[in-house]
């Protein structure tokens, strides 16, 4: 499947809200945890874009199946860096293509801007972690772990 791409700069945090609570009821891991209630998340996504975070979508038929950000380092020696951030696509929309077209268009931003080292993190033995070889980032290394809940710990891996 293809998708239709775009950098917004303006959100309608109601189906934004309704990605983020698929994706985190389906148990990835983005930062929340559930039950996440759908107001919580919309205050989330209308506050993102601060200086410095893009924000890129997917989008199907007028729906968004997928997105994904780019926090673009501020700090001045550190302006050829970026952190991949978020990248999630639907439960329904999933093993099409969408997650690795969305991978090469936050490269292509980035490039756009001037940044030539992207980091992130993604919690390890997830399905992230496939794509993330497939497209060629180098092996990334356990670092200190992500909450799962209150008990549970997972090792997290930086590429
Ligand atoms: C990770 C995620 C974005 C992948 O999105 P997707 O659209 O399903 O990925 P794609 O269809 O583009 O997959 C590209 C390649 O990645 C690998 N891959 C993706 N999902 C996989 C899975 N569940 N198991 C094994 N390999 C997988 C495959 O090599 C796949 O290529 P193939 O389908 O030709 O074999 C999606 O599973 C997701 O939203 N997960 C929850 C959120 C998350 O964990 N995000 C990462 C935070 S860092």
């Amino acid at each position: 499947m293809r998708a239709h791409l775009r950098v917004v700069a303006e959100l309608g945090p109601r189906q934004l809200a309704e990605l983020l609570v698929a994706v985190v009821h389906d148990g990835a891991s983005v930062g929340f945890l559930p039950p996440l209630p759908v107001d919580q998340v919309e205050r989330y996504w209308s506050g993102l874009l601060a200086a410095g975070v893009v924000l890129l979508i997917a989008e199907t038929d007028g729906r968004i199946i997928g997105t994904v950000q780019l926090h673009l380092a501020s700090q001045p020696n550190a302006r050829h860096r970026a952190e991949v951030a978020k990248l999630m696509v639907h439960p329904a929309a999933r093993r099409q293509g969408i997650g690795r077209q969305l991978m090469h268009e936050v490269e292509a931003e980035a490039r756009r801007r001037g940044r030539s080292l992207l980091v992130l993190d993604t919690r390890a033995g997830d399905p992230s972690n496939e794509l993330y070889n497939v497209g060629g980032l180098p092996g990334g290394r356990p670092h200190p772990t992500l909450s799962d809940s209150s008990t549970r710990r997972s090792s997290t891996t930086r590429s």
